[in-house]
């Protein structure tokens, strides 16, 4: 989604915008563009396509001087991508510049007045009424002028605005989009998220929905929508720039995958002490537990197949029921909730638009919010009564693993907690899995170690046409996260099927040939999963079945078999996701897509 990055110091800005625009590449855009404060006036520069386009306008930022500046990297949602609807867009008179990440809903009735007022519009976007708007009501304060916008505008916003009137300052505002503030010496800024200022800042601020804020060089200000000024904390981030960089991989997304046992070991161990799991920042008591009717586990994509795991492993060891949901649909529902329910809210950046939607929706109904986010102080952490952080670190490539693999590891934990509080679980068994949670990041090395065979099968399946992947209970929901992994990226069709419900439809799409990746790794369903490969192979198709180490005769069903370690039966997820991942991105690899930025994806889906 949209990315921004705004600067004022005494550099020059044009080559940071443009530097930390490409820290916001993977998010996902079209087109990018800057506006540089020069000597009274401002400097646009902005083009549809890859940001190597805008440094090559400017020079790599040289043609532009000046010391404060915004920048923008925009995925199209109003109006298709082009030079016109790239941001800065700027007021009619030319001196305000503007750059904007959310959906100003109540566009079309402002574009009227101001048109009625003689504004002239040259795009087709939402947020050029900003830039009119703002000069209609500015009298020499931004912050007036920006207040009084704020009050006129419906929808989600993060906005970065340059005055050419103002040579000193500029000034933001956010509402349900994201957008932090970095702190300098003798420089200030705002962005999307912290990878784009890692490099000059560490210190951050988060702001609240309209909080506004004024940056210059040696000063950042900030008020609410009364105008009184608002003290706030600074954040340290502590993430490692290097985990932002490539590193010599030749995709973040081949990194993400290597570095997961890493990343589960961050998450896991802290949380184990002594052999019990320690969760401090969950305040749920056993009462608490107990007088739960029923949890509600809503979030996207990916987090909501960790959702679809968590549904297994949470009812089978509390007994307590789980629904889990997509964000998008939850919201429209008019869902059955109230202060009895437990609402698990999972999302990498904590910024999804949807699933922050339906954590909203969620509280007013007084139902108790407890989320699993990795991006520490985003809106979702934020708005949540208790947050679990996964200590992921940045994840840049679109397709997420790691965060997938922790948001996974997050899960047994606090599944396996509330079973210990309310004494649904044994002792021995406890002890048991515990042990193996501990033992998750080296089984994901063990399956690492073996990649090439991996590369190998993907390397026969590449030119398919459509690829089914199939399984039952923790294996099915495993089969949704390898499914969209392989279609994001490789752009195949693909889809996943409960392995007993192929049969009821879908089993009419396989055809010689056709590759079913097969997962086979619960024991208690292994036999009729195994009837189901049967089923499609008796109709021709080619079989790649995943099992655990030990399982014996696989080879006689299945014309190709990946084996993963043996681990307790609810833990297999978090093994047998990682050749799914790999088989992903080899066939992509192989096709030759861009792997980390695939086609029409964005990292963090900022709009509805
Ligand atoms: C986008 C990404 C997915 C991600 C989903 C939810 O669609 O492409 O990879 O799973 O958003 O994102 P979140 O940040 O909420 O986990």
């Amino acid at each position: 989604m949209c990315g921004i990055v705004g600067y004022v110091g005494e550099q020059q800005a044009a080559p940071i915008l443009l530097e930390g625009l490409s820290k916001l590449e993977y998010r996902g855009y079209d087109s990018a563009g800057i506006a540089v404060y020069s000597d009274g006036a401002l400097n646009v520069a902005k083009t549809r396509g890859r940001l190597q386009a805008l440094a090559d306008m400017t020079g790599g930022g040289a043609k532009i001087q000046g010391t404060m500046g915004i920048g923008h990297t925009r995925w199209a949602t109003h109006g298709e991508p082009s030079d016109i609807n790239s941001h800065p867009h700027v007021s009619s008179s030319g001196r305000f510049a503007v750059v904007h990440n959310g959906i100003i809903e109540n566009y079309i009735p402002l574009k009227k007045k101001l048109m009625e007022k003689g504004f002239e519009f040259v795009s087709e976007t939402d947020t050029e009424v900003v830039a009119h708007l703002f000069e209609y009501y500015y009298d020499g304060d931004m912050v007036d002028a920006l207040i009084k916008v704020i009050q006129r505008v419906d929808g989600s916003y993060a906005l970065g605005i340059l005055s050419a009137d103002d040579p000193d300052r500029f000034v933001a505002v956010r509402k349900s989009s994201p957008m932090i503030i970095g702190l300098g010496e003798h420089e200030n800024f705002i962005a999307s998220d912290v990878t784009a200022i890692l490099k000059h800042t560490r210190n951050i601020y988060y702001l609240e929905d309209d909080e506004i804020v004024v940056l210059s060089k040696d000063d950042v200000k900030i008020y609410n929508i009364d105008k009184e000024e608002v003290q706030k904390k600074v954040f340290t981030v502590n993430w490692d720039i290097s985990a932002a960089e490539k590193g010599g991989y030749e995709h973040f997304m081949m990194k993400e995958i290597e570095e997961q046992p890493k990343a589960l070991r961050d998450t896991i161990n802290p949380r184990i002490q002594d052999g019990k799991i320690v969760l401090d920042s969950v305040s749920l008591t056993e009462e608490d537990i107990r007088s739960l009717n029923r949890i509600h586990i809503v979030a996207c994509g990916s987090a909501y197949h960790v959702g679809v795991v968590g549904k297994y492993i949470i009812e089978k060891l509390t007994r307590i029921p789980v629904e889990v949901e997509v964000a998008s649909e939850f919201r429209y529902h008019d869902p059955i909730i109230d202060e009895h329910d437990l609402t698990i809210i999972i999302s990498q950046s904590g910024e999804t638009a949807d699933t922050f939607a339906a954590l909203k929706e969620a509280k007013s109904k007084n139902s108790r919010i407890l989320s699993i986010v990795n991006v520490v102080g985003s809106t979702i952490a934020n708005a949540s009564d208790d947050i679990l952080y996964t200590w992921a670190g940045p994840e840049i490539a679109v397709a997420t693993t790691k965060a997938y693999s922790t948001q996974l590891s997050m899960i047994y934990m606090i599944a396996l907690y509330m079973a210990d509080k309310i004494s649904m679980v044994s002792k021995a068994e406890y002890a048991q899995i515990v042990h193996e949670i501990l033992a998750i990041p080296e089984k994901v090395e063990e399956i690492l170690k073996h990649k090439e065979q991996i590369q190998f099968l993907a390397s026969q399946f590449y030119n398919s046409k459509s690829i089914f992947f199939i399984g039952r209970n923790l294996d099915y929901a495993v089969s949704l996260e390898g499914s969209l992994k392989l279609k994001e990226i490789s752009y195949i069709h693909s889809e996943a099927y409960a392995a007993g419900e192929l049969k009821h439809g879908t089993i009419s799409l396989i055809e010689e040939g056709t590759l079913v990746i097969a997962l086979a790794t619960g024991s208690e369903l292994f036999d009729k999963t195994i009837s189901n490969v049967k089923e499609v192979k008796a109709r021709g198709a080619v079989v790649l079945g995943v099992t655990t180490e030990d399982r014996e005769h696989v080879e006689d069903v299945c014309d190709y078999v990946i084996r993963i370690p043996k681990t307790h039966e609810i833990l297999l997820p978090s093994l047998s996701v990682v050749p799914l991942q790999l088989f992903g991105y080899y066939v992509a690899s192989l096709k030759g897509c861009d792997i980390d930025k695939p086609r029409n994806l964005a990292k963090s889906v900022t709009v509805e």
